[in-house]
């Protein structure tokens, strides 16, 4: 197949006042090595592939490489349809691609709508109110503690050591700090206290649980950036076999109701008691060739895929699901 492998580097940041390049508001975005990684697997197997920026010039390069399939990367730049503009411009240019689609993307992107989405289905999720305007308070009927972050973003981003509140005081502190920060809604909802787990998922398959455990009780920007945090992860988790099914049938219903293909990872908490609560769900889970690094690499090493037989799945279920000839 000829595949046209689509990420936003950080090396090619647009330039903005507000967000000079080194600015962890890009902290999202991917490294050239992840592309090459991926081009180099795919070309191995026997595909032709192609990395495509997906600058303004993205649909006429599109248009003239005629792909099979995009393998599609892409976190964007800006605005809240950022994680789902390059599936609109597929779907408009009618080319098949991996993962989800723009439905998946936003919802998933918006912490507070998919939040709502598990409500509705009766998926465990802590229990949440938005705050749009930081100068316009709703009034709060949840017990502290609470956790205070942006309803989207990624990589911890807005997620200071301060996160965490335990009253009014220091709630209104930090919705301030998260707005001066993100400029952006913000999502106040129970702290879970207890384990945290992250899963992966490729095609149907839940890969091997990843637990998480930190020190400061929870996951941090600065922690995922530094690379001595004293965080560190350990897989497969040691839990339960019944634990385990649960968090696996609670994963794969959530990738499910978001509307999420081929790929995905989820953070997940266990409180105390062993209640379980999915805390958000990212359709473009990290593909950096360091399992130390990307939570979806390490547990499908742990599953027993290589790097590359990990991508040559990816590639198979999306070709299945898509009904494409490999
Ligand atoms: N309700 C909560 N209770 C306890 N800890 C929480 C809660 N919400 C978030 N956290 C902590 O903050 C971390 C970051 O939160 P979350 O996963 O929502 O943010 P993110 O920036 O989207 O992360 P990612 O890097 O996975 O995209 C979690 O890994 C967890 O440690
Ligand atoms: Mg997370």
């Amino acid at each position: 197949m000829k595949i046209a492998v689509l990420a936003n580097l950080k090396k090619d940041v647009p330039f903005v006042k507000e967000h000079p390049p080194e600015d962890d508001y890009w902290d999202d975005l991917d490294e050239p090595i992840t592309v090459r990684f991926v081009v180099h697997a795919l070309r191995k197997h026997g595909h032709q592939a192609k990395y495509i920026a997906p600058n303004l010039n993205v649909i006429r390069r599109l248009l003239n490489y005629k792909p099979d399939l995009c393998f599609n990367l892409c976190e964007g730049h800006f605005g809240v349809s950022r994680e789902a503009q390059i599936p609109a411009v597929l779907d408009m240019l009618r080319l098949p691609y991996i993962g989800a689609g723009v439905l998946g993307m936003s919802l998933s992107h918006n912490k507070y709508m998919a939040k709502k989405i598990f409500h509705w289905v009766g998926l465990p999720t802590s229990d949440f109110i938005l705050v749009t305007k930081p100068d316009e308070m709703p009034s709060i009927d949840l017990e502290y503690p609470l956790f205070v972050k942006p309803a989207h973003e990624g990589t911890s981003i807005g997620i200071n050591e301060n996160a965490l509140v335990q009253d009014k005081q220091n709630l209104l502190k930090q919705v301030q700090w998260v707005w001066s920060k993100v400029k952006a809604p913000i999502l106040i909802e129970n702290y879970i206290e207890g384990r945290e787990f992250t899963i992966s998922i490729l095609g149907n398959e839940v890969l091997p649980i990843i637990e998480i455990v930190s020190p400061t009780g929870y996951y941090s920007n600065s922690q995922k950036e530094d690379e001595n945090s004293e965080v560190y992860r350990v897989c497969p988790a040691q839990i339960s076999k019944e634990k385990k099914q649960e968090l696996q049938i609670v994963a794969l219903e959530a990738m499910e109701v978001l509307e999420l293909y081929d790929l995905c990872r989820m953070d997940l908490r266990m409180d105390i008691q062993g209640g379980v609560y999915i805390l958000e769900v990212n359709p473009l889970p990290l593909l950096l060739p360091d399992p130390e690094q990307a939570s979806f690499v390490y547990s499908s090493y742990t599953a027993g895929y290589s790097y590359d037989a990990m991508l040559y799945r990816i590639v198979e279920v999306a070709a299945e699901r898509l009904g494409l000839k490999m």
